[in-house]
């Protein structure tokens, strides 16, 4: 599903963000990235839908190696990886609903089509009384729900979001978690960066731990494990 190799990231600026990473991670898992500021939760997570390139190493998504992949094929690449975000990015003069469609409508899926699936996703995160809101109007945590509707709605096989509740107070994240566990129930892989010691160290899922641009702990069932 996802595969890493030696993956070494050095930005521009001469800071080394991943040094000699690999990682395997299969179809349906429910996986962690945590770890301090600055370790390269964020710059890991972005080497698996091409948001940034690795300086060396090889990296597999689906059986494609993205070092081989063309820019023209990234939006391929992305259709089968929902991304969610800390602060929701969504788009402010879009509506709820139109939110959700855009991500069908860049690839020309008929009006019908759209139609059911978007209030399908809007049912499944609990928001389909809110459809003609824009977001402004909604909550962070009902923001963050329209996010999550978003990045599921074309049917990707993992979602990747990075600090998801980073924004949100803690009973909203418990409701966001509980979105997540259900996406996930339904067989699709989720790889989550997050600093939320509370949330890990009770819904027990595989974590992976970096520090300075390493690995330095993956456990089945494992714990947050950093003091505060
Ligand atoms: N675009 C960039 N250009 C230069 N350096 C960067 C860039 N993005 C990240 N870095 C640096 O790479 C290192 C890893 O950053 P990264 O964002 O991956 O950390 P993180 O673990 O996600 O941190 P946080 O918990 O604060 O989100 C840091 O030293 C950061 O300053
Ligand atoms: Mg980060």
């Amino acid at each position: 599903m996802i595969e890493m190799q030696n993956v070494y990231k050095t930005y521009p600026n001469g800071v080394v963000a991943l040094n000699d990473v690999s990682v395997r991670i299969k179809q349906g898992e429910f996986v962690y990235v945590v770890g301090p500021s600055g370790a390269g939760k964020s710059t890991f997570i972005k080497m698996m839908y091409r948001e940034e390139k690795p300086t060396s190493g090889t990296i597999m998504v689906h059986g494609v190696n993205l070092e081989k992949l063309k820019d023209s094929k990234v939006p391929l690449l992305r259709r089968n990886i929902g991304v969610v975000f800390q602060d929701f990015k969504l788009l402010p003069k879009l509506t709820v609903y139109e939110n959700v469609a855009f991500a069908l409508e860049v690839i020309e899926e008929s009006p019908k089509v759209i139609r059911q699936k978007v209030m399908e996703v809007l049912e499944l995160v609990g928001l389909k009384h809110k459809v003609r809101s824009y977001p402004s109007e909604l909550s962070g945590g009902e923001q963050q729900r329209v996010s999550i509707a978003r990045s599921i709605v074309n049917s990707p096989k993992i979602v990747i979001a990075d600090e998801p509740t980073g924004n949100l107070d803690p009973e909203t994240s418990w409701g966001i978690m509980e979105l997540f566990e259900k996406i996930n129930s339904r067989g699709t892989t989720i790889v989550m960066a997050t600093h939320n010691r509370e949330i890990v160290n009770t819904i027990r899922r595989r974590v992976i731990a970096m520090e300075n641009g390493k690995i330095v702990r993956d456990e089945a069932k494992g714990e947050y494990g950093y003091e505060a």
